[in-house]
């Protein structure tokens, strides 16, 4: 089996349709065992979902090690793309990090955790606002200049700031929250992408669960943080608003034949030719599931229909409790 790939920017192509590892690590349970997870992306690589997404923060740390052992033998069939900066400090809370000392010591250990030499999309995971994003790019430029990173990569940055870093060094894209539930970027970085040449890597494009129609209230239990402060969508009656618009999302997809998981994630690859989608699941068989998305082509009427049944801004709650670091 093949995903159709497409376009990011500076010529990298990749599956449309990646995996997203972060759960199989941490903040939607427990983390799975290595042989599960190993199997996962590994069965993953063979259905063609070929773009891996993790980061040194999921785990703390684990997640890499994870992905790592699963690329045994297997690294050349991979776009491989990890983030740097976001910092967990000894008490567990987070800061944010861009200082150029840092993000070439971050490199140097996601590449040891990952067990590669280099790494194909590099993010910078949130705009440290103490640091001028020109001096993080181009810390990030050095490590393209010494083959440790192939492309660059952004995530959640505003059109101001994807503007000044890309004129440091091209960006090739940018990993945004992007879904039928979570639209803020339409406004001003969609635009400025398209602009500069830059692709979308959405990420939850699934509304970290909701959009499937199978999230429990509160999210999965212990380790979920779905169901905390943290994330304000997934518990109380904001869970209950937004499930009543998944009713309607369910309707549409049933109607097409598809699944609701499908139907969402179609909608976002039918929104632009260089947007991309980083589905997260534990489970081979949902890799599946979603990878069946890249059969599916959205029509004009279904997209209206879709996003009448849920317009922008419809969703019940913030994506985040709190909203300082993104955007930035
Ligand atoms: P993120 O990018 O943050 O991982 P997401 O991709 O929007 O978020 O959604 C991830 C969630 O959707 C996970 O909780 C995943 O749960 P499993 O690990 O139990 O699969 C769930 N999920 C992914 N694909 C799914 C599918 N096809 N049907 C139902 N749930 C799915």
């Amino acid at each position: 089996m093949s995903i159709p790939t497409r376009q990011l920017g500076q010529g990298l192509e990749v599956a449309e349709i990646g995996l997203g590892c972060m759960g199989m690590s941490q903040f939607y349970g427990q983390p799975v065992d290595d042989a599960d997870g190993i199997a996962t992306i590994r069965g993953a690589l063979d259905l063609g979902v070929t773009f891996l997404d993790t980061a040194d923060m999921y785990g703390p740390f684990t997640n890499e090690r994870l992905v790592g052992k699963a690329l045994v033998g297997r690294r050349e069939e991979v776009v491989l793309a990890t983030k740097f900066g976001n910092v967990r400090n000894d008490d567990g809370s987070r800061r944010i990090d861009g200082s150029p000392a840092y993000v070439r010591k971050a490199c140097d250990d996601s590449l040891q955790r990952l067990g590669v030499e280099v790494i194909d999309l590099y993010y910078c995971h949130r705009r440290d606002r103490t640091v001028p994003i020109e001096d993080t790019v181009g810390a990030m430029a050095e490590l393209v200049e010494a083959g440790k990173v192939r492309h660059l990569g952004l995530s959640e940055m505003s059109g101001e700031t994807i503007r000044a870093a890309h004129a440091v060094h091209p960006i090739t894209a940018v990993q945004s929250e992007y879904s039928i539930f979570t639209r803020d970027i339409e406004d001003e970085v969609l635009p400025t992408m398209a602009e500069l040449g830059i692709g979308l890597v959405a990420y939850s494009p699934l509304g970290r669960g909701l959009l499937t129609g199978t999230l429990p209230k509160g999210g999965k239990g212990e380790g979920d943080t779905r169901g905390s402060a943290y994330f304000p969508r997934f518990a109380g009656e904001a869970y209950d608003a937004n499930q009543v618009l998944v009713g309607k999302l369910t309707e549409i997809a049933s109607a097409r034949g598809i699944t609701p998981a499908q139907l969402a994630l179609a909608w976002v690859l039918a929104k632009g030719r260089s947007y991309t989608v980083i589905p997260g699941t534990t489970k081979l068989s949902r890799v599946e599931e979603n990878a069946g998305a890249a059969d599916v082509t959205l029509t004009a009427d279904d997209l209206a229909a879709i996003e009448v049944a849920v317009p922008a801004g419809a969703v019940a709650g913030d994506r985040y409790g709190d909203m300082s670091s993104v955007n930035g």
